[in-house]
This record gives structure tokens, sequence and C-alpha cells, in this order.
């Protein structure tokens, strides 16, 4: 463990403890009080531009669209990019966007993950690494009966079809030698199934480790297909009636994977935004410090909660998450696909 210290900020609201900082306000307006280099690892998942809007207010990243958008995000790729210690990663969650023929002219798909990746070099980020998040097709469709995925539509006319769209991680390096290297084997395995025998487990300095090995060679992977897409941290009494959207937690298995791989016990853990606190309640429980930001009242209150709890208690299941609204790109594009 670092002798670093959590940054402290003045925020509408906060909630400071030795392990964890969750502040309530506009993460554009806050990272400017915390210190150059003080991070060792972030992981987050921006509103995705002009796709959902998360709340009314103008600060709120999803509100704003095109250069607006990419102006707003931009500031903040910087000022991670500073705030973040020389030669360590910070790891987006993102997603191909489909287009409308409202919006774009025709019914398609954007380069979003393209565009961040372009965003983040720009700011003097190193391109570092990227996974694709296998989705069931099947799932995709019956969320979002989208006409691209429906059978009917291939018998039709294929022209209209396509496939599901995936989740991706994609990882920048802040350029510099690290002055903290991240070591050790790996401890765990996060995801589908009981993973490898964690009998083969020697020590944490061995590279011949066969537990660490296996969990590795499953994580090296260019595409995880066994990541549990419900367990995420539950959410929903975040819900709000007047919102245009609904907030989609980042799967839980995700996050922990990022950070077993890129952060070492007792880092500090950013994420910009905090939604409900996964990316901070998972740092947490894997003995790293957590520190974010949400400009949200209700999921920043919902954050706090869930930062209190059992992790038995606050991790939900398949049902509940099948249940609320789902980060569903495919479901708008349909709306343009049957007009
Ligand atoms: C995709 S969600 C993040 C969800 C989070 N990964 C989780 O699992 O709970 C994006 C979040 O960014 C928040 N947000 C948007 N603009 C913001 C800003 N300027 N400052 C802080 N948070 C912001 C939204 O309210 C929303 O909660």
């Amino acid at each position: 463990m670092t002798a670093r210290k959590l940054p402290a900020i003045k925020a509408v609201d906060q909630d400071v403890t030795d392990r964890y900082a969750i502040y309530q306000g506009d993460a554009c307006e806050l990272i400017r009080a915390v210190p150059g280099d003080s991070v060792h690892f972030g992981v987050h998942s921006p509103p995705f531009e002009g796709l959902y809007k998360f709340s009314g207010s103008d600060r709120d990243l999803s509100n704003s669209e095109g250069d607006a958008f990419w102006r707003h995000y931009q500031f903040l790729i910087s000022e991670i990019l500073r705030i973040t210690m020389p030669g360590r990663i910070h790891a987006v969650h993102v997603m191909q966007l489909p287009t409308s023929k409202r919006r774009d002219g025709f019914i398609g798909m954007r380069d979003f993950r393209g565009e961040v990746i372009r965003a983040w070099q720009d700011a003097g980020w190193h391109f570092h690494s990227e996974v694709c998040i296998w989705k069931d097709a099947v799932v995709a469709q019956a969320r979002s009966k989208s006409h691209r995925l429906n059978h009917k539509q291939l018998v039709k006319d294929s022209t209209i079809s396509g496939q599901a769209l995936a989740d991706y991680i994609v990882a920048f390096r802040k350029p510099g030698e690290n002055p903290e290297p991240v070591a050790g084997a790996l401890r765990r395995y996060v995801g589908e199934g009981d993973g490898p025998d964690f009998a083969k487990f020697t020590t944490d300095g061995d590279s011949r480790n066969w537990f660490s090995i296996e969990v590795w060679q499953r994580y090296a992977s260019p595409v995880w297909m066994d990541i549990r897409q419900s367990r995420t941290l539950q959410y929903l009494t975040a819900r709000d009636g007047h919102d245009e959207a609904h907030i989609s937690p980042l799967q839980l298995d995700v996050i922990e994977r990022c950070i077993d791989l890129w952060s070492n016990p007792g880092d500090i853990v950013f994420t910009p935004f905090l939604g409900i606190g996964s990316e901070v309640w998972a740092a947490c429980q894997a003995g790293r410090r957590g520190f974010g930001f949400e400009l949200k009242d209700k999921y920043f209150r919902q954050a706090k909660t869930n930062m209190r709890r059992d992790p038995a208690e606050a991790t939900s299941d398949a049902l509940a998450a099948l249940a609320a609204p789902e980060r569903d790109a495919e479901a708008s594009e349909d709306l343009e696909a049957v007009s």
C-alpha cells in the first residue's frame, strides 16, 4: 500500500472513508482538485454520445451531442491523463453505436469505439489493449426487438440484418516510466464457471504459478466469452420515472478483471462516472481504494448505499437485471428500422 492519500475535495455531497472517496458533482469541475500523478488506475463507462440521457442537467455529458460532447469528454480525458501516475492504465468501456435514419440519414453502425480511441490518443495516451465482450444475440433480440436481429427480417431482406453489438474494453497507458510496477500473480478468477483449480496456486512471485497462468490464459483472450452479464450492482431503486433513460451498470466481472490486471492492492482506482458505484465498490472489494464522481443526486445516493452494503446484498441476480431497461443500443436503432 502506498502512502498516497485520497484527495480532499469540496463537493455537493460526499462520502469519504479511508477505503473510498465518492463525491457528488460535475466530474469536469471536481477533477481539477485532484493532484497530478496521484491515481494508480482508472476504469469507467462514459455516457455514449447522443444515445442515452441520464438527467436534464447541462453538465450531464449524455446531454451533449456532436462537437459539444467531444469537447466535454476531451477535457476529462486530458485531466485523467494529468492525474494518472506515469506508465499506468485507464480502461474505458465502449460499444459501437447504431445509426438512425433521423440522426444519421441511414440505418447502420457508427464506429464510436474508434472515435473514443482517437480522442484518447489525441490527448496523449498510448492505445494499450482491447478486448471484445461477447453478447448473446438471442437475448439482445428479445430485449431490443431489433429488426436487424430478427429472423423474419433475414427472410424478408437480409441487407437490413446485422450482428448484435458487443461491448469492448479499450485500455490506454499514460506515457512515462511506471514508478510502482503492478507485480504478482493473479489470485482469483472472476467469470462464468468455477475457473482454474486454486490448489495449483504456489506463490505470488512464481512465474510458473499454474493457477495464475490458467487465469491469465483466459484473461489474455481477445474475446471474453465468460462474463456473467447479470452480475451487476443492484440498481432498481436508483430508477427515476422522470428520466429519459436509466442507468445500466457495468458488469462487475469486467471491472474486477481490469482491477486485478492493472492495479496493486492498496492502489487508488478512479472513475469520473461513478453511476451507482460499481467501479468503486469493486475496487474496495479487491483491496484497492476507490475514488469517483457522480453528477446525479439519485445515483450518488444509491452509490452511497451500495458502498455500505454487504457484498451478498449489493449484487443483483439475473432476473432483477433482466426486468430493468438495459443498455439497449439496439432498441433505438429499431425505432428507425421500422420507420
Ligand atoms: C454509463 S453511466 C456509469 C455507470 C457506472 N459504470 C455504474 O456501473 O454504475 C454514466 C454516468 O455518468 C454520469 N455523468 C454524466 N455526466 C457527468 C458529469 N459531468 N459529471 C459526473 N457524472 C456525470 C451519469 O449521471 C451516469 O451516472
